[in-house]
């Protein structure tokens, strides 16, 4: 990844973006002693455990572990690959960018770029449209009857898009834009077996949608009367900057009142989340229409562990959030269900009872089993055996998701209750396996699959601070250091990279670390060994100590292995003595000082 760009590049781009100035940009930083500390963004806390070292130029939650450098910030608080953390700091920075030299990275690039500025571009064109044009009106008087104001129109840059099979083309020709790229932008539509183009939105309210940046990558546009056979929305379909199931309506607003609030209210529409935002609720995210998918759940389960699903009273409401439940189950998110009492949605609502009565609403919503035990026993027929079985079953595959026991039996308790049944045999039908296909789609949750593997030991870590920390204690190390003495392999990993030094001579720094072993969990130990600033005092003699500590459980890890072998009961008896004499010498190795092993190659 880092390769796309020279080291002389990324070096001056760091030299040119001071942590402190770059974080601080994004978030209040509070100083405390030698370091900067902010409340978390990559996490839910109340105190701030994120700290940003302004000496060694990196940053480290001591709450998620999150960490790294000025570039790893950027990538991660964006949710931007590594090149994009790059280009903008460069950019930042004013610095001109040594660009990549393959030409297709070239070519993609400047694509991406051309998509996003004719979406910037047509958004002003249609914002000036509902704003000033006579053929405005008609939106104008629409958002009018619906009551969305114009301080609402301005912060969600609501526009018009003219009745016309030709107006986006005309514009896209005045701007010199080649139709062949427009259509790829999904803004306009080519004619079968022709070069005849036409426009996508016609006579529509646009609703632009971003990404988490607040750039526009598609729209969403709704129909302003018409007949019954019109769709109510047109949107953009996929396109190389837009993927529908990876976007939330509203996230750009609503990331840091996520984090305050802990939980997320996610409503259906846009004119739902455009209402809660301007009634003060701003905790808010719209995933338009679509399921919740599982990448929904994660970017959600960056900002909250806990959601509201906030759909319309209707039945397609209620099976919204009944099909939203896979992926939120298993992302390990607490689920609470709000019920709009019908026939409103969760914008008609707010227009009718305010701001207050959807609060309301929202923090007496119910449990999401809870709400789901009541849709089951209103949809099966619980005056019959197979109607409860299908409760108790339906409840059992929801429950097995959420691989939380307490949870489950909690449930077991509630569900034998409501069905009038003894609770044993619920407990008993909750026990039985789940069927088989069910078991694939949690193990491919992502929560799993991103879990950080386990921690090192106290000794390992304690090992990797006092390497980093001091310049003085590698070369003593380099000579003593057994690798095979650390068990944890990224601490292992990370070590042997310090302990290899650079042609000048010197031991790489954290910081050069950081870009050279491009792996998560690596960089959360690094950022966490040198985050905090407590003296140590007897540095070398805590190494010596903690290294014969490492050696000495390595030799009875190999000890532990000779016993093993001994006791096998084929073993002949000259194998055995052999074995003896090994386990002797490894005895009297745990007597003795560390040695020099051979000259180290690298020094
Ligand atoms: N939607 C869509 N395509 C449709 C219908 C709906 O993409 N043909 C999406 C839109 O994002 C819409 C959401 O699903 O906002 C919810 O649909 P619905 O409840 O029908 O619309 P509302 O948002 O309530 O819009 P309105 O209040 O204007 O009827
Ligand atoms: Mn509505």
């Amino acid at each position: 990844m880092a390769g796309l760009f020279s080291s002389s590049t990324l070096e001056q781009i760091r030299a040119a973006s001071d942590i402190i100035d770059v974080i601080g940009s994004y978030l209040p930083l509070k100083r405390a002693g030698a370091n900067f500390v902010a409340l978390c963004p990559f996490h839910k806390e109340k105190t701030p455990s994120f700290n940003v070292n302004s000496h060694r130029q990196i940053f480290h939650c001591f709450g998620c572990h999150e960490g790294g450098d000025v570039f790893t910030f950027v990538q991660e608080y964006e949710n931007i690959t590594f090149p994009e953390a790059v280009r903008r700091l460069a950019e930042r920075a004013h610095l001109p960018l040594e660009f990549e030299k393959d030409p297709g990275q070239q070519k993609n690039r400047f694509f991406k770029e051309t998509l996003l500025q004719i979406h910037e571009q047509i958004t002003q064109r249609w914002q000036a449209a509902l704003a000033n044009e006579a053929a405005g009106q008609i939106a104008r008087d629409y958002l009018k009857m619906r009551g969305v104001s114009d301080e609402a129109v301005k912060l969600f840059r609501l526009g018009y898009a003219p009745d016309a099979w030709d107006d986006t083309l005309n514009w896209a020709k005045n701007k010199g834009y080649e139709l062949p790229v427009v259509e790829q932008a999904g803004l306009v539509l080519r004619k079968e077996g022709s070069d005849h183009y036409y426009d996508r939105f016609r006579g529509r309210l646009m609703f632009p949608i971003w990404d988490e940046q607040g750039r526009v990558i598609g729209f969403s546009g709704r129909v302003l009367g018409g007949d019954e056979k019109t769709a109510k929305y047109v949107n953009s379909p996929e396109t190389p900057i837009f993927t529908k199931g990876r976007v939330f309506f509203g996230l750009d607003k609503s990331k840091r009142a996520l984090l305050d609030a802990g939980y997320a209210v996610v409503c259906e529409g846009q004119l739902d989340l455009i209402a809660c935002y301007m009634a003060g609720i701003h905790n808010v995210v719209a995933p338009q229409g679509t399921a919740l998918t599982a990448e929904h759940a994660r970017i959600l389960k960056r900002y909250v562990d806990e959601v509201v699903l906030c759909f319309d009273s209707d039945a397609a409401g209620r099976n919204a959030a009944i099909r939203a439940l896979d992926d939120l189950l298993a992302s390990g998110l607490a689920i609470r269900v709000a019920t709009v009492p019908t026939p409103h949605d969760p914008d008609s609502f707010i227009k009718e009872s305010g701001g207050a009565a959807f609060q309301q609403l929202i923090s007496g919503a119910e449990g999401f089993f809870d709400f789901y035990l009541n849709h089951l026993c209103a949809t099966n027929d619980v005056g019959q055996d197979r109607g409860r079985l299908g409760v108790v079953r339906a409840m059992r595959e929801a429950l097995h998701k959420t691989g939380n026991a307490v949870l489950a039996d909690t449930y077991a308790q509630k569900t034998a209750q409501r069905l009038g049944v003894a609770v044993d045999a619920v407990r008993a039908e909750f026990k039985k396996a789940r069927s088989p296909q069910k078991v694939e789609a949690t193990a491919e949750a992502p929560a799993d699959a991103q879990e950080p593997q386990a921690r090192p030991s106290a000794q390992e870590f304690w090992l990797l601070k006092l390497l980093l920390l001091d310049d003085e204690l590698p070369g003593w190390a380099v000579a003593r250091l057994d690798l095979n003495w650390v068990q944890h392999a990224v601490v292992r990993r990370i070590i042997s990279a310090r302990l290899a030094a650079q042609p000048n001579g010197r031991w790489p720094s954290a910081t050069t670390l950081l870009t050279e072993l491009d792996d998560a969990t690596a960089r959360s130990l690094i950022t966490e060994a040198v985050s905090e600033q407590r003296e140590i005092p007897n540095r070398s003699q805590q190494l010596a100590d903690t290294m014969k500590r490492l050696r000495d459980q390595f030799v009875d890890r190999q000890l532990a292995q000779l016993v093993q072998r001994m006791n096998q009961p084929d073993a002949p008896d000259s194998d055995r003595i052999e074995l003896l004499k090994q386990q002797q010498a490894l005895r009297q190795l745990k007597q003795q000082p560390l040695v020099v092993r051979q000259p180290n190659p690298a020094s």
